[in-house]
């Protein structure tokens, strides 16, 4: 009797001693953190909150701005719903000015909008050879546009689109582990290619200055949803929080900063809301030729390659087509300039390090049906015309794209078509 009892303690201490959570984590990833209503209803009235200056919910602070892109995060986050994609109006503007050596030396965003006019950022702050332009259409910053303006050598300016934020939960809660085991399954599927090459859809997981990988972003410039969120209130509304001060206009650098407008209850409340809101769907049609076209569509788009970067499932989320992988996109895609510190443009690929101009997330294509228009600047208004400006290390299977009869190709696209945001309020901005 005392002897078995002691075997069990033995047998209990030596359970204890293998890492039973790591080992059942490989098989079954964790669930995120269910949110509380309270903290996401909290974080509604925040993210629809039109921002004033010295606004009576920014504890004291100064509010809205001094520079900002918008008055409130619905304002470009808005389609089909609040927390949706958003159109090209809305548009961030990004540069990069290198130093001679090649090395970035400034980057960062033009804002949209400054609180007393003489504050107003232009490109003409950016570099002096630039026109004095405020909001540049993405018409006047892409090269081979008809209205491009033409830049200095050392002068970038790109544009980036607002993506949709809905099941932003799901992919914060993707371990980092699983991210890299992705980038490892690229690599051995391909012979070990490296992702610096463009031949291969060879991805590579971005990790971060503190070693975590980056997951939010066109760029994966961030790892968490919070962090992105914090950023979000400092980059687009001026909101200074405890992570991030409110930017200086990029004509007074001194611009002296008065304090706090978000306490990190509100950012929280703020990021619930995002977390809260619901999953984007797979909504096949009725009827059932339809249906058959659609289904035909994605065994297509498995076929062709699309699925090596736009992957059906990361670790435990279904239907996310994305592996969250940085990939080089090609000469056509190039977009520099940081939105966020630190600088994160490389000229030259170094691994571990990045991204470089060419490099982007692939984006998670669920809900694509429903956030037009696409790509990282939004140049492409269809689906099919994002297909087209695939480079880099998607031309082969953009290129694969291009040799199916019409009729698969229309397969593939209904396919496509059938991934949609989530049933939410429509709001009137449609
Ligand atoms: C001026 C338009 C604009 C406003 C206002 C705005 N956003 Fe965004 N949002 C964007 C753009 C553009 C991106 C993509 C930025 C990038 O990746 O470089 C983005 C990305 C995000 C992401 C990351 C999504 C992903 O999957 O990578 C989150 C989260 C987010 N925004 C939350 C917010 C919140 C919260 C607010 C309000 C505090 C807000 N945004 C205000 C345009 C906007
Ligand atoms: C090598 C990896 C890779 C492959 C292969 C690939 N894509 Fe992409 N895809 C990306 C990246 C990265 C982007 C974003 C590029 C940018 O914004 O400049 C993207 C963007 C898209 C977009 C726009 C999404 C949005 O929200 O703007 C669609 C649609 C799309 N891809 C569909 C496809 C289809 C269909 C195929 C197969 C023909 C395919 N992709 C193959 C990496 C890939």
């Amino acid at each position: 009797m005392v002897s078995s009892l002691r075997l069990w303690s033995v047998i209990i201490g030596l359970v204890a001693l293998v890492p039973v959570g790591i080992r059942v984590a490989t098989w079954r990833d964790p669930k995120p953190e269910p949110v509380d209503p309270a903290m996401a209803g909290a974080g509604q009235t925040l993210f629809i909150h039109e921002w004033t200056p010295k606004d009576p919910l920014a504890n004291g602070g100064d509010g809205l701005g001094p520079v900002f892109n918008a008055r409130s995060c619905v304002a470009c986050h808005n389609q089909p719903g609040p927390g949706g994609s958003g159109g090209l109006g809305h548009n961030v503007t990004t540069f990069v000015v290198k130093e001679k050596d090649g090395e970035p030396a400034r980057e960062g965003v033009v804002h949209a909008f400054a609180l007393n006019p003489k504050l107003q950022e232009t490109l003409a702050q950016v570099d002096p050879r630039l026109p004095n332009d405020v909001r540049p259409s993405l018409s006047r910053v892409l090269p081979g546009s008809n209205h491009c303006l033409p830049f200095p050598q050392n002068v970038h300016l790109s544009q980036r689109n607002t993506p949709a934020l809905y099941g932003a939960n799901l992919i914060d809660a993707i371990p980092d582990r699983v991210i890299i085991a992705n980038e490892k399954t690229q690599r051995m599927k391909h012979g070990l290619a490296s992702p610096e090459q463009e031949t291969m859809p060879v991805g590579r997981a971005l990790r971060l200055p503190g070693g975590r990988v980056g997951k939010f972003g066109w760029k994966a410039q961030s790892p968490g949803l919070g962090e992105f969120v914090q950023a979000a209130c400092a980059n687009e509304l001026g909101l200074g929080n405890p992570d991030h001060p409110q930017p200086r206009p990029l004509g007074q650098p001194d611009y002296a900063d008065c304090g706090m407008d978000l306490s990190l209850e509100q950012c929280n409340q703020l990021t619930a809301f995002v977390a809260a809101l619901p999953r984007p769907v797979e909504r096949l049609p009725v009827e059932s030729a339809a249906r058959d076209q659609a289904l035909a569509g994605k065994a297509v788009f498995n076929k062709i390659g699309c699925a090596d970067c736009h992957t059906p499932h990361v670790g435990d989320v279904d239907g996310i087509y994305s592996d969250l992988l940085l990939h080089p996109m090609g000469e056509v895609l190039v977009g520099g300039g940081s939105y966020n510190e630190p600088p994160l443009n490389l000229p030259k690929f170094k691994p571990g390090e990045g991204p470089v101009a060419s490099e982007w997330r692939t984006p998670p294509l669920w809900g694509v049906a429903d956030s037009a228009p696409y790509m990282h600047d939004g140049r492409a208004a269809t689906l099919e015309e994002a297909i087209k400006f695939h480079g880099g290390q998607a031309a082969a299977a953009a290129g694969r794209f291009a040799k199916l009869s019409k009729p698969e190709q229309r397969q593939l696209l209904g396919f496509l078509e059938t991934l949609r945001a989530p049933d939410v309020e429509t709001v009137a901005h449609r």
